[in-house]
């Protein structure tokens, strides 16, 4: 099994004054059994990284090019350089509002790759796929187009956010939670990710405290994506503590 990795999405929110919860998560990373991981807005990455020594800063997206001219776009390189080692690529609320598709997804990964950073995919199907019986068959799409050759236990993390769970409240059964990683599971060996079955699959939407023992529980869950949750150690620590053996 899997280190379990617990990564906060922080999304557009925070500012300067929310780098005490980031500290006060660091704090109480240190003996923790699971890697920990926050991902803050762009504007927080170096301080983020200067202030913490027990978990990963990561960023939660990155342009597919090493510099040039795209103004507003951030680099694999830059994020490095700001002492992050992590990206997450893809996210749904990324592929709604800046139109990315996998193929760009797959792009991106691999410049993350080339600057040193490890990258979680997000993949998930809508409330319309689900209920149309569509769910295994568009997040397997999505792990066959987004997924670059080169992908390796270390260098990736899947994140199954179904795109209905996330920030609604809404949490999946936890039979479908677990028939949704072991697809993913058996997709990652067929694409020939690199010891796919040490690769962590995280679950995000709606993940929190009351909810997360249950969800850890599940075999293929090897953490979690926290949204609203991550962004309060109050909240975000008890996602840790049941991620820990
Ligand atoms: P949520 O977001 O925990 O607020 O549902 C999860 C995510 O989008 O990564």
């Amino acid at each position: 099994m899997p280190k379990a990795l617990v990564a906060g999405n922080w999304k557009m929110n925070g500012l300067r004054a929310a780098l005490v919860e980031i500290e006060k998560i660091d704090a109480h990373s240190a003996d923790k059994s699971p890697d920990v991981l926050i991902c803050p807005a762009t504007t927080l990455l170096s301080e983020a990284a200067e202030k913490t020594t027990k978990i990963a800063i990561g960023a939660q997206d990155c342009h597919q090019n090493t510099s040039g001219a795209h103004t507003g776009d951030i680099s694999p390189e830059m994020i490095r350089d700001a002492g992050a080692s992590y990206v997450i690529l893809g996210h749904s609320e990324r592929r709604v509002d800046h139109g990315e598709s996998d193929a760009l997804v797959n792009d991106k990964t691999q410049s993350a790759w080339a600057a040193g950073l490890r990258a979680i995919i997000c993949v998930g199907e809508t409330l319309e796929q689900r209920k149309a019986g569509k769910a295994s068959e568009t997040v397997a799409h999505q792990l066959r187009n987004a997924i670059p050759t080169g992908a390796t236990a270390d260098n990736l993390a899947i994140a199954y956010e179904p795109v209905w769970a996330i920030g609604t409240g809404l949490v999946p059964e936890l039979n479908d939670i677990d028939e949704m990683h072991r697809m993913i599971r058996a997709e990652l060996r067929d694409i020939g990710v690199q010891d796919s079955d040490e690769t962590r699959i995280l679950y995000g939407g709606s993940m929190k405290a009351s909810n997360a023992t249950e969800i850890a529980a599940i075999e293929d869950v090897n953490g979690g994506l926290v949204g609203g949750a991550s962004l309060s150690a109050e909240q975000f620590c008890p996602i840790i503590d049941a991620f820990s053996n």
